[in-house]
Parts: C-alpha cells; sequence; structure tokens
C-alpha cells in the first residue's frame, strides 16, 4: 500500500510517525506546505486553495489512501476533499472524546489553531460529546510558528504558553487535547506547564486505526500484509521533493515525545 499524509508543514509528521510503527512495510508518502505554513492564523477560502492544490498533487502520485495530518485543513474542507478523489481520504478532529473519557470530573482543555476553534466542526462535535459543557478551548497558533522555526522548547515557548493560559486556572484541568498535530512536539514543554498529572491526548493513534480499518475493509487484510521490498518514504516539501534526514530528524524528536 502507498499512503500520502499532509498536513501545512512538519506537524503531521506525528501521525505519520504513529503509521510507521504500526506498519512499517508500507510505503508513505508525506507532503509539508512549509511554504504556506502556518494555516491556522489565514482565512478559510485561502487554506482552502491551498490544500486543493497540494492534495491534487498527491492524488497524481495515486495513494491508497490520503490522510489529512492537519486538523485545520480537515476543519474547513473535509467534506470536499472526500467529493474529490476517488480513494479514501481521511481527516483528524480533536481527541474530544477520550479526554472526556479519561477525566471523570475535571474539565479538558482543547488547544488548536484559531481556524479550528472557529470552524463550525469543533463546535459540533462539542454540542454532541460535551453537554455538559467540561471543555474550554485555547488557540496556540504560535507553537506553529515556533515548530517550523525548529524551536521546541526553552525559555520564549514556555513564557507564550503560560502568557496564553495566564486566564486559565491550570488545577482545574485534568486533560489537554492537543487539537493541532504541530502540539505534539511540544509534550514535554506542555507537560512542564501542566504538570505530570494531566494527560496531554492527541488524535494520532485513532486516526492511524482509523486508516488501517479503512484500507483493510476496502482491500482485504491480505493486501495490507504484502510487504513492499524495501519500503519508501518520499518527502514532499509544498510540491517539491525534499531531502529526507531533515524529515527524518523531526521523526526521531517525535519519538522522544510520546
Ligand atoms: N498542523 C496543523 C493542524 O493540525 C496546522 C497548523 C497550522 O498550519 O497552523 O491544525
Amino acid at each position: 500500500m502507498r499512503i500520502a499524509f499532509f498536513d501545512s508543514g512538519i506537524g503531521g509528521l506525528s501521525v505519520l510517525h504513529q503509521a510507521q510503527n504500526h506498519a512499517p512495510h508500507h510505503d508513505y508518502i508525506y507532503f509539508a506546505d512549509s511554504e504556506h505554513a502556518p494555516y491556522g492564523a489565514k482565512p478559510a477560502a485561502e487554506v482552502r486553495d491551498l490544500v486543493f492544490a497540494a492534495c491534487d498533487f498527491l492524488a497524481d502520485l495515486q495513494p491508497d489512501a490520503l490522510v489529512i495530518a492537519c486538523n485545520t485543513a480537515t476543519a474547513v474542507c473535509i467534506e470536499d476533499l472526500r467529493g474529490r478523489y476517488e480513494f479514501p481520504v481521511i481527516g483528524m478532529e480533536p481527541a474530544v472524546k477520550p479526554a472526556l473519557a479519561k477525566v471523570a470530573r475535571d474539565r479538558v482543555l482543547v488547544l488548536a489553531t484559531s481556524l479550528t476553534l472557529q470552524e463550525v466542526k469543533l463546535e459540533a462535535l462539542l454540542e454532541k460529546l460535551d453537554p455538559r459543557g467540561r471543555c474550554d478551548k485555547l488557540a496556540m497558533d504560535k507553537l506553529v510558528n515556533f515548530a517550523e522555526q525548529n524551536c521546541f522548547s526553552g525559555a520564549e515557548v514556555e513564557a507564550y504558553i503560560r502568557s496564553q493560559l495566564s486566564h486559565y486556572d491550570l488545577n482545574s484541568y485534568g486533560a489537554v487535547v492537543l487539537g493541532c498535530t504541530h502540539f505534539s512536539y511540544f509534550k514535554p514543554a506542555l507537560s512542564k506547564v501542566f504538570g505530570s498529572d494531566v494527560a496531554l491526548i492527541d488524535g494520532n493513534q485513532g486516526t492511524v486505526r482509523h486508516v488501517f480499518d479503512c484500507l483493510s475493509s476496502l482491500h482485504g487484510a491480505d493486501a495490507l500484509s504484502e510487504v513492499q521490498h524495501p519500503p519508501q518514504t518520499t518527502f514532499y516539501r509544498s510540491g517539491k521533493v525534499a531531502a529526507a534526514g531533515m524529515y527524518e530528524s523531526y521523526l526521531d524528536r517525535l519519538a522522544g515525545c510520546f
């Protein structure tokens, strides 16, 4: 199988990382639209055009499935993408359900980009899953800029996280949802601020499980166990083939964040 992953930048590598762990024998394609990142503070129409251009590029490579490893792109246009291509398109949404299940009484803080927080998709999800209103929402757009600048810790990152949280009572939260794939890189920094008792929950594993369930029901379990010799991962940066080294070092970094 050949599975394509799309994100505005290096965030979706946190989902690719899970997929490679789960099924190392497949071919993967990763597209980082880093020339246009971050998406989260752009108007929805602009993000939609960028996502369509990138996904049309990936569609020409004929993947068996496309993973929109970006909560923002999913919030803006996942239904349109599903109607546009023949292969399955799997999106991501903030992992509100596992977070609410994990903490019985405490509150849950959903971190995401401004655009994800603005879109109706998250509102609908919260209306369905959180009738008691246990979730609060907070934008952390600048973490995406930090990640794209290869800065994942240190005084500046910590000061930004603390300033965003200054109006929130940190003791009231039992779980924090990482509703942007870039935020996985900041698990150590977030843990330092929230304390190690607060669960940091992303939707990566659930998404990967869903991708392989989808492929298995479409092609059969045997097709999924077929081994590509040797399996390959190809990286693209905004439509141009990119050297693997830098992306592999991000994947290594992520391995230390889980
Ligand atoms: N990684 C993305 C997400 O999951 C997009 C971040 C951005 O480009 O602002 O939302």
